[in-house]
């Protein structure tokens, strides 16, 4: 069976989504290890309770960015994953740690890419008032946010919502479309090829499958 190892920085509830999915046969891989750059994540706890191997590295005991991540790769690599899954990962990456998971390298980014890369994304929507926000999930590139975008998930913004109504709107979406996609990646559906994705052979356009 196909291995995937997934990373967290906190609550862990797209984590949650996936190790709900493996159980249920819907991702046909088991997640085999969870790492964090943050010991309070409670998506380390999520993985222990489901009898999952959990790790945090802490940033203090590294010299540098560099250093940090080459221990995680040598940390993460034990575990010969198919799959690196970010999941609310919310540390930059290095040049060596993105080369090292080229082409299986997953991330979820609560925007409809290229619209808002970086933080703050929801706050980002209602202040310039869309009327839709959402997010995507795309394969990971040295472009902060910038990879191919392989699925994207909208959800209207109303005139009343606080920051919280559309984190959570946004987040039932992800629940849905990452599993999803990590199960395509899975079955060997889809690939990252000439920095672009590829579902059954087809090449995606640039905002994802079923993008206007
Ligand atoms: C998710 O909504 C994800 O889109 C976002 O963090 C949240 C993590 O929630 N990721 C990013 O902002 C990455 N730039 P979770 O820990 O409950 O899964």
């Amino acid at each position: 069976m196909k291995r995937l190892v997934v990373l967290v920085s906190g609550n862990g509830s797209n984590l949650q989504a996936i190790l709900d999915a493996c159980e249920q046969g819907r991702i046909d891989a088991r997640v085999a290890a969870v790492f964090s750059n943050k010991a309070s994540a409670f998506g380390l706890e999520r993985a222990r309770q489901a009898g999952i191997d959990a790790y945090a590295l802490s940033a203090a005991d590294y010299e540098s960015r560099e250093a940090f991540d080459r221990q995680l790769i040598a940390r993460i690599d034990d575990y010969a994953p198919d799959l690196v899954v970010l999941a609310g990962y919310m540390r930059i990456l290095s040049p060596a740690f993105v080369a090292r998971y080229h082409d299986r390298l997953l991330n979820i980014h609560p925007s409809l890419l290229p619209k808002y890369p970086g933080l703050h994304t929801h706050r980002q929507a209602i202040a310039n008032g869309d009327s839709e926000h959402g997010t995507s999930v795309h394969f990971v590139t040295d472009q902060l946010d910038g990879g191919p975008v392989i699925l994207q998930a909208k959800v209207p913004v109303f005139s009343n919502d606080s920051e919280e109504d559309v984190i959570a709107r946004v987040q039932q979406q992800e629940y849905a479309i990452y599993p999803l996609v990590i199960s395509w990646f899975v079955d060997g559906r889809l690939v990252m090829r000439d920095n672009a994705a590829w579902l059954d052979g087809a090449k995606l356009p640039s905002n994802g499958y079923a993008g206007e």
